[in-house]
């Protein structure tokens, strides 16, 4: 399991007064726990309902996802775009598409989701001509500072970027004996907190969530 960083008590607390889980997010949820290797990384309830809200309040037209896993947090961010809207996931692993493609037809978004299969090092080159509104950076750690530089290139005007797992169960706040995730995680963080032309806020939501905008004045 990934570590919360709030207490389990809080976190309970937090979703029991939440809006409830969407219907094919809960199903999706307990399908990947039951069913898929890995299910400590799936968005979840808390999560989940965060990434709505913001889709919700940003209203994208385009959004960009790098790290798909079972397509729930895809969900989660189409759930502001607009009609016309379009979202691009990218992830190296095919095996579970079926398992996507089935939660996106339930949750009528299967026409609006764009999967990308291969490294988001290289999909990123090959999508340069998008302006993204929303984009979710939740991949492999150790190429996080490349993903936040092209993502800041891909970003239109007045969009936000998130970064999920900013504080890496907490190994972060050690000096010392950091897995390597983590010091890649904690080398990220120093370096978006010396960018002086970003204006960005670490919740301490799940294993940590960073909101990221450009700069206007
Ligand atoms: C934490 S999971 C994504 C969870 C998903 N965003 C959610 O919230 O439900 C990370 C995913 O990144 C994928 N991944 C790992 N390395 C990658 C890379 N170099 N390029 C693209 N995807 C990668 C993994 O296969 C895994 O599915």
């Amino acid at each position: 399991m990934v570590q919360i960083i709030t207490s389990e008590v809080a976190n309970s607390y937090a979703e029991a007064h939440s809006s409830p889980e969407n219907t094919v997010l809960k199903e999706l949820n307990i399908f990947t726990q039951e069913n898929i290797r890995g299910a400590h990384m799936i968005s979840g309830h808390l999560q989940g309902n965060f990434l709505s809200m913001i889709s919700q309040m940003c209203q994208p037209k385009f959004v960009l996802e790098l790290g798909t896993y079972t397509g729930y947090a895809t969900i989660a961010l189409a759930s502001g775009m607009q009609d016309d809207g379009k979202i691009i996931t990218i992830d190296t692993d095919a095996s579970i598409q079926n398992v996507r493609d089935t939660f996106w037809e339930k949750a009528s978004l299967k026409d609006k989701i764009e999967q990308h299969i291969g490294k988001a090092l290289d999909v990123l080159n090959d999508i340069s001509n998008y302006k993204f509104d929303l984009i979710f950076i939740d991949a492999d750690k150790s190429n996080y500072i490349y993903y936040l530089d092209k993502s800041l290139e891909l970003l239109a005007p007045n969009g936000t970027i998130l970064v999920d797992n900013t504080l890496f169960h907490g190994e972060v706040f050690e000096e010392t004996n950091r897995s390597k995730a983590a010091n890649h995680i904690h080398n990220f963080n120093t370096y978006i907190t010396n960018k002086v032309d970003i204006f960005h806020v670490l919740l301490p939501i799940r294993d940590g969530i960073t909101l990221i905008r450009k700069k206007t004045k």
